[in-house]
C-alpha cells in the first residue's frame, strides 16, 4: 500500500492570490491522499488572509492537514486564524497530531511550528541574559512537543509537519548568517526520537529541496519558492525501505510569483 502526501509551504495568501493555486488544486484526490501545508498560509496573519486560504484550501476532497508559519502569528489574531481553518475542514497542528486512514494503511502526523535557534556549532546558547534563555527556551519546548506527538500516535507511517527546518542541509542557498532564525537542531533530534518515515517544513524561501537529519530521515523543504510548483506529492509505501521516500515530478500550475 502505497500513501500520497501531497505538501506546500508558504503559500503567503492574501485576496490577490486567491484562485492561483485552485485549479492544480482540484485535480488533488487524483494524486494524493492527504495535503500537508508546512504553514505561512498568509501574509500577515489576519482573519481576512484566513479566510482566503479556507475558499483556497477547502473542500479539496481529500484531508487538509497544516502547521502555522511567523507570518500567520504576525497580527496577533491566531485563535481566529485557526477557527477560520478548522471551520474549513483544515485541521491545524500545534504540539499534536493526528491519524489518518488512507486506504487501510494508518498515518500519522505530528506538527508543530517550530522555532529558530540554529544548528550544532552555530547555536543559540541557553546562558547569560533571560533573554537569551527565553529564546532558546521557545525552541525546546517546540522540539519537545513534536517530540511527544510523534511518539503518542499509533499508526503505520509517521511523518512530521513543522514551519522551521530541523536541518541546516535544506537551507542552502539562504545566507549563512539567518540559519539561526531559519530552524533548530532540536526538531532535528524530536525527529530521529521516533520511527519518523519523512520530515516536511517551508520558511526558507531561498533553500534546498532535500536533506537528512543526522539520524537519516528524509527532510523536505516543500516552501512554495523552492518547489515552484503548486504542491509536491511523496509516495510512501510499505514496499520501500524505511524513509525511503520518492517524489513525483511537476504537477499542476506553476503560480507565476515567487
Ligand atoms: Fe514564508
Ligand atoms: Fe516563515
Amino acid at each position: 500500500m502505497v500513501i500520497r502526501i501531497a505538501a506546500v509551504g508558504d503559500v503567503h495568501l492574501d485576496e490577490d492570490v486567491v484562485g492561483r493555486f485552485r485549479p492544480a488544486l482540484e485535480e488533488m484526490p487524483n494524486h494524493a491522499d492527504v495535503l500537508l501545508l508546512a504553514g505561512d498560509l498568509t501574509r500577515h496573519g489576519t482573519e481576512a488572509e484566513a479566510q482566503c486560504v479556507a475558499r483556497e484550501f477547502g473542500g479539496l476532497g481529500v484531508p487538509v492537514v497544516t502547521v502555522l508559519g511567523n507570518h500567520d502569528y504576525q497580527c496577533n489574531e491566531v485563535p481566529q486564524v485557526v477557527e477560520v481553518l478548522e471551520a474549513a475542514g483544515i485541521t491545524v497542528l500545534e504540539g499534536n497530531g493526528t491519524v489518518l486512514d488512507c486506504g487501510g494503511s494508518r498515518l500519522g502526523i505530528a506538527g508543530v511550528k517550530g522555532f529558530g535557534g540554529g544548528f550544532a556549532g552555530r547555536c543559540a546558547a541557553d546562558f547569560g541574559e533571560p533573554e537569551m534563555k527565553a529564546f532558546v527556551q521557545v525552541s525546546t519546548e517546540s522540539a519537545d512537543a513534536l517530540k511527544a506527538a510523534l511518539h503518542s500516535l499509533d499508526c503505520d507511517l509517521l511523518v512530521a509537519l513543522t514551519h522551521y527546518s530541523p536541518v541546516p542541509d535544506t537551507l542552502a542557498g539562504e545566507p549563512p548568517e539567518i540559519y539561526a532564525f531559519l530552524g533548530c537542531y532540536q526538531l532535528g533530534q524530536a525527529i530521529d526520537s521516533a520511527p519518523t518515515t519523512l520530515a516536511l517544513h517551508g520558511h526558507a524561501h531561498h533553500g534546498t529541496e532535500r536533506g537528512t537529519t543526522p539520524g537519516g530521515v528524509r527532510v523536505r523543504n516543500v516552501a512554495h519558492p523552492v518547489i515552484k510548483q503548486a504542491y509536491s506529492v511523496f509516495h510512501l509505501g510499505e514496499h520501500l525501505e524505511p524513509g525511503e521516500v520518492s517524489r513525483m515530478g511537476s504537477l499542476g500550475t506553476r503560480p507565476a510569483w515567487s
